[in-house]
């Protein structure tokens, strides 16, 4: 089982990246195979829109650092998004992720024919945010996986904290954290 887990806050050591630890630690206790990438940290460039996705090679012709992370995200059966929320939304390197997996989509999506190469897969999504009502910014998760399982992917899950951030508490709520670990035990023991 290959969990692939894409981090999109610059802090290396926030909540964000403190709640995919859980999850990817009890993953990997349970015998997954574990890579864990610092979009942050990786130099690429957004969708550039040239459609050649949607000619006959069908994948992004930008190479750079980027290329290979969409690689993994092929070869991934559990995908683990984890973002701060920033202006509303998820971070930078997030929305420019997001925008490459447009390449993913089958030119025939265009016709109502078949989407894309996701199937099978299970994303689970981490969002964290200063405000402490879970009422704001709650309508990305259901925007960001209603994308992803019209995509083909088959289960999303969310593992969200509100409230947290510099000037409010600086670490995931216990509560938090063991979500994040049963999540990790309920998706590894449903692929077993
Ligand atoms: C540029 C920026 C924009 C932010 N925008 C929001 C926001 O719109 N809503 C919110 O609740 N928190 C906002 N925050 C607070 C972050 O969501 C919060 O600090 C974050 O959850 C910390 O996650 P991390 O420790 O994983 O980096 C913002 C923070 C920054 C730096």
């Amino acid at each position: 089982m290959k969990v692939l887990t894409l981090l999109a806050s610059p802090r290396p050591k926030g909540i964000s990246a403190s709640i995919a630890q859980r999850f990817t630690d009890t993953a990997a206790a349970l015998g997954a195979d574990i890579d864990t990438i610092s979009l942050d940290r990786l130099t690429f460039r957004g969708c550039r829109g040239c459609y050649a996705c949607k000619g006959k090679s069908q994948r992004c012709i930008l190479l750079d650092e980027l290329t290979p992370v969409l690689a993994a995200v092929e070869a991934a059966d559990i995908l683990v998004l984890a973002t701060p929320v920033y202006f509303g939304d998820v971070t930078a390197p997030m929305k420019a992720f997001l925008d490459r997996c447009y390449a993913f989509l089958a030119p025939t999506y265009m016709s109502g024919g078949p989407r894309g190469r996701f199937s099978g897969k299970k994303l689970v999504f981490i969002s964290t945010q200063g405000h402490p009502d879970p009422e704001f910014f709650g309508d990305i998760f259901p925007r960001v996986s209603g994308f992803l399982e019209w995509m083909g992917f088959d289960e999303a899950r969310l593992v969200r904290t509100c409230g947290v951030g510099p000037g409010r508490s600086e670490a995931a709520p216990e509560e938090v954290l063991a979500a994040a670990e049963l999540a990790a035990r309920e998706l590894l023991q449903t692929q077993a």
